[in-house]
């Protein structure tokens, strides 16, 4: 008859304690990275909420288009404001409003609120992605580091429009 041995276990050998090891060290290390690059990674984006209405910040979106527009680009206006002033986009069934036109090394304060529904805010190439909330003003404090065409995309769904809803950030030299 076959008897199974009592005590199967064996210490450890020397390979499997060193990968023990080297797999305890990399957790505490990716563990302490998750804190660490909150602080020294520069991937966040310093915000600030408001509460608004759709209807208040509507207001406050035309208000700062009518004083700022320089140019239309398909039906949009297209706005300049000043160096380093806030800066307004809104978010709608299904468009970008106004264009943005910011000068490149200046810092911004750039205001983001829907008037209907949760849209994405992703701007491409690179790649900086926000949500927005009616009800809610984020601002976001930017700096341009690179003159071109920028894209913004939509990418939370938002209806039957969603893949409609894109429009371009211009930076100037
Ligand atoms: Cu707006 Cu999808």
């Amino acid at each position: 008859m076959f008897v199974p041995e009592r005590v199967w276990w064996k210490p450890l050998s020397r390979p499997e304690k060193s990968w023990l090891i080297i797999a305890l060290v990399w957790c505490l290390f990716l563990t302490a990275m998750m804190p660490l690059w909150f602080v020294l990674g520069r991937q966040n984006v310093p915000a600030e909420t408001y509460t608004v209405t759709p209807q208040q910040y509507r207001e406050i979106v035309d208000a700062f288009t009518a004083q700022y527009q320089v140019d239309t680009l398909n039906g949009v206006p297209v706005v300049e404001p000043p160096a380093g002033s806030d800066v307004y986009l809104l978010a709608r069934q299904w468009q970008w409003y106004p264009i943005l036109k910011l000068k490149k090394g200046t810092p911004y304060r750039l205001h983001i609120s829907s008037t209907d529904v949760q849209h994405g805010f992703s701007l491409q190439p690179v790649n900086l992605n926000l949500q927005v909330l009616p009800g809610y003003d984020y601002v976001a404090k930017i700096t341009p580091t690179q003159a071109g065409d920028y894209s913004i995309v939509c990418n939370e769904f938002c209806a039957i429009g969603h893949h409609l809803m894109a429009s371009k950030l211009i930076v100037t030299d």
